[in-house]
């Protein structure tokens, strides 16, 4: 059976890497998934104010999660965090309290960066959000994508084998994570 998984994208600008990758991923993804990019860029901020009537753009993104079966986050890192339009995103879709659409969402996060150190703290930022929203997220294999901009090319294809395998192992974790960990 193919699982449906958003892919959120922790970046809006155009010639973003992490939108490269998620490309990429897409390409060599097995066929038991299918991953749909989910737009973040539109969403405006989220005020607890609109809870009783959220603007159209947070009802469309929500929804989208939810008809997900399965989360799949890529980030870069600002300022040793995630970027605060991926956080915003995540806020959105959390609420009203009670109504998140991320709980209960198998979910895997990929940060890069052009630098040695992969997103790390963005990484890790990130699952502390998903941990309190009730996503279980795989822990192995981690993907921190150091060096990000030599990986992928322009077209959305892998510049080495060895970083196209890993990423194949990856998605392959991924989806025996989803079966093991969708809601009963
Ligand atoms: C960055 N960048 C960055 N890189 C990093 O490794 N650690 C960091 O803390 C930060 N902080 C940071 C803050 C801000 C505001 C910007 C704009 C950038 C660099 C960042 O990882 C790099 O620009 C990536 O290429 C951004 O990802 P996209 O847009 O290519 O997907």
């Amino acid at each position: 059976q193919t699982r449906n998984v958003a892919v959120v994208i922790g970046s809006l600008r155009e010639d973003s890497i992490s939108r490269k990758l998620a490309l990429a991923l897409s390409g060599i993804a097995p066929p038991s998934l299918s991953l749909s990019i989910v737009e973040i860029g539109s969403l405006p901020l989220y005020n607890q104010d609109n809870d009783t009537d959220p603007p159209q753009a947070a009802r469309d993104f929500k929804a989208q999660i939810q008809n997900a079966d399965a989360v799949l986050f890529i980030t870069p890192e600002y300022n040793r965090s995630v970027p605060g339009s991926l956080k915003n995103a995540i806020d959105t879709a959390s609420r009203p309290y009670g109504q998140s659409a991320w709980n209960g969402k198998p979910g895997a996060v990929v940060s890069l960066s052009q630098g040695a150190m992969g997103g790390f703290g963005a990484n890790h930022h990130l699952r502390q959000s998903l941990v309190f929203l009730n996503v279980p997220v795989m822990q192995q294999p981690e993907a921190y994508i150091g060096n990000a901009g030599n990986i992928v090319g322009d077209a959305g294809d892998f510049t080495n084998d060895s970083s196209r395998e890993f990423m194949q192992k990856f998605l392959q974790s991924f989806a025996q994570w989803i079966e093991r960990n969708l809601p009963a």
